[in-house]
C-alpha cells in the first residue's frame, strides 16, 4: 500500500478521481437518489484502485527493481541480482537480468585474476621491463626496472622515454627498434654500488594489422656472467703463466746440459736435479687441475660410502709423518673412533692438503697437530700450526685458484696454488664449511665441517 503514494501512483490517483467526478456528473443526470449515485461510484472507485494496483504490482514495480538492478550493474556492482518470482514474461526478464549479472561477475572476476597474475608476472621476472608507446611515452616499468636504475613507478610511467631515461645506449635502443622495427641487442655498464654490467634488449610490438604500436625494453644483469667470463679469462692466463715457468726452466737446463754441461759431472747431477724438480711441480700441477676440472664436473658424482676416520688417519700417516720429519716438525695426530658418510679419496684429500700446508708453512721444529672430533650434526677436522700465519686481508682470498701469500715460499715448498680451491670444492660439494683462524708468526688453525 506504501507504493500507492509513491509518485507515479498519485497521478494514476488523481486521474482516477478526475475520472470519477467526470462520471458523477455525467450520472447526475440520470440517477435522482444521491445513495445509488454514491455507491455507484464507490465501487467504480474501488474497481479502478485494484486494477491500478494489480498493473502497478505486476508491471510497473518489476521494471523500477529491473531498472535498480541495472543500474547497480552499470556501476560496476556485479553482486547486484533482481528478486522477483520466477513467474510469466516478467520472471523471465528477472532470471535473465540475474544471469547477465552472474556472467558479468565472472567475467570481472576473470579479468582481476589475469590482471593479477600478469602483474605478478612482470613484477617478479629477474629482468627489468619497460613498455613504451608508438609515440615514446612509458606505459608500464616493472619492479626489478625500479630496483635497477632507482626512482619509483610512477616517476616514469607517463613520461616520454628520453626525459626519464638518461642512458644514450638506451636511446639508441629505442630509436633503432623502432627504426628497424626487429630486435635490438646492447648492453652497457653504469655504477651501482660496484661495476654493473646491464645487457638491453628492445623488441617492437605490432598490432593485428602489422602496424608498429611500440617496444618492449628488457634489461638484464650480466653482471655475474661477466665476472664468470673475467674469471675465466684469468684462470686460463694463470695456468698458461704456471705452466710455462717449470716447462722453461726445463728446455733451459736441458739445452744448457745439451750444449756441453753434460761432461761435467757435478754440473750434470745438478741439473738432472733441477730438471726433475721442475718436471715434479709440472705433475703436480696438472694433478691439481685435472683434480679440479673432474670436482667441477656437473655431472660428477660422489661415491659416498661410510669413511671410518682412523683407517683413513692409518692410510695417511706413514706419508704425513715422513713429510713432517723432512721439514723438522712435530706433529700429533689424534683421532676418536669415529665415521660419516662422504667420499672416501676426497675427504683424504682434504687431510692431505690441509697437513701438507701446515708443514709447508710451519718453520722447523714447530707443530702441526691433527684432531678429529664430532658435534651434533657434524664432523670437525681441525689442523693446528705454529707457523707464519696468513695476514688478515689475505684471508678471504685464499681459496681463489693461485692465489698465494707468498709466490716464491709456496713454490719452493712445490705448491700450486691449487691446494685449498681443491679443498673449499670438495667441502662445497658435501654441503660442508670451513672455518679459519690465524696469526701472523704465530699460527693457523682451519676448522673443517662435514655434516654426518
Ligand atoms: N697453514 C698455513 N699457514 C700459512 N699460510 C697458509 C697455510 N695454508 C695455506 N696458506 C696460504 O694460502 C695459500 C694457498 O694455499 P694452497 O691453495 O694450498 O696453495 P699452495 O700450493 O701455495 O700451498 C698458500 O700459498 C699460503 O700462502
Ligand atoms: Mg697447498
Amino acid at each position: 500500500m506504501k507504493s500507492l503514494f509513491k509518485k507515479p501512483i498519485n497521478y494514476y490517483a488523481i486521474g482516477i478521481t478526475i475520472l470519477i467526478i467526470i462520471t458523477g456528473f455525467v450520472l447526475l443526470q440520470v440517477i435522482d437518489n444521491y445513495i445509488v449515485l454514491a455507491s455507484v461510484l464507490l465501487t467504480e472507485y474501488i474497481i479502478l484502485i485494484m486494477i491500478l494496483l494489480h498493473v502497478f504490482d505486476t508491471y510497473i514495480k518489476p521494471i523500477q527493481k529491473a531498472t535498480k538492478t541495472m543500474d547497480e550493474l552499470v556501476k560496476g556492482n556485479f553482486r547486484a541480482r533482481m528478486h522477483h518470482p520466477i513467474t510469466g514474461s516478467i520472471g523471465e526478464l528477472s532470471s535473465k537480468i540475474n544471469a547477465l549479472a552472474r556472467n558479468l561477475s565472472e567475467l570481472s572476476f576473470h579479468e582481476q585474476m589475469q590482471a593479477e597474475q600478469f602483474s605478478t608476472v612482470i613484477n617478479n621476472t629477474q629482468s627489468g621491463l619497460v613498455l613504451i608507446d608508438e609515440k615514446g611515452y612509458i606505459h608500464l616499468v616493472n619492479r626489478k626496472f625500479v630496483s635497477m636504475f632507482g626512482k619509483a613507478q610512477k616517476d616514469y610511467v607517463g613520461y616520454l622515454y628520453y626525459d626519464v631515461l638518461s642512458n644514450e645506449k638506451v636511446h639508441r635502443t629505442v630509436q633503432e627498434t623502432f627504426l628497424y622495427e626487429k630486435n635490438v641487442k646492447k648492453s652497457f655498464t653504469k655504477m651501482n654500488g660496484g661495476r654493473q654490467y646491464i645487457e638491453i634488449v628492445g623488441a617492437p610490438i605490432f598490432n593485428e594489422r602489422n602496424i608498429l604500436k611500440g617496444a618492449v625494453l628488457v634489461f638484464y644483469d650480466i653482471t655475474e656472467l661477466k665476472k664468470l667470463e673475467v674469471m675465466r679469462k684469468d684462470f686460463v692466463a694463470n695456468v698458461s703463466h704456471e705452466l710455462k715457468t717449470p716447462i722453461t726452466s726445463i728446455k733451459g737446463f736441458s739445452e744448457t746440459l745439451l750444449d756441453g754441461a753434460m761432461e761435467d759431472p757435478e754440473s750434470r747431477k745438478h741439473f738432472t736435479q733441477i730438471i726433475y724438480d721442475e718436471s715434479k711441480r709440472l705433475q703436480s700441477l696438472i694433478e691439481d687441475l685435472l683434480t679440479l676440472s673432474r670436482l667441477e664436473k656437473e655431472d660428477s658424482q660422489l661415491t659416498l660410502t661410510e669413511v671410518n676416520v682412523s683407517q683413513l688417519i692409518e692410510e695417511i700417516k706413514p706419508i704425513i709423518e715422513q713429510y713432517a720429519e723432512q721439514h723438522h716438525i712435530n706433529l700429533s695426530m689424534k683421532c676418536s673412533d669415529l665415521s660419516f658418510t662422504a667420499d672416501y679419496d676426497r675427504v683424504k684429500q682434504v687431510f692431505i692438503n690441509l697437513l701438507t700446508n701446515a708443514i709447508n708453512y710451519t718453520p722447523a721444529n714447530g707443530n702441526v697437530a691433527l684432531s678429529v672430533d664430532e658435534t651434533d650434526e657434524n664432523i670437525r677436522i681441525e689442523v693446528r700450526d705454529t707457523g707464519i700465519g696468513i695476514p688478515e686481508e689475505s684471508l678471504p682470498r685464499i681459496f681463489e685458484r693461485f692465489y698465494r701469500v707468498d709466490k716464491a715460499r709456496s713454490r719452493n715448498t712445490g705448491g700450486t696454488g691449487l691446494g685449498l680451491a681443491i679443498v673449499k670444492h670438495i667441502v662445497d660439494v658435501h654441503e660442508g664449511k670451513i672455518e679459519i683462524d690465524s696469526e701472523v708468526n704465530k699460527g693457523t688453525s682451519i676448522n673443517v665441517y662435514f655434516p654426518k
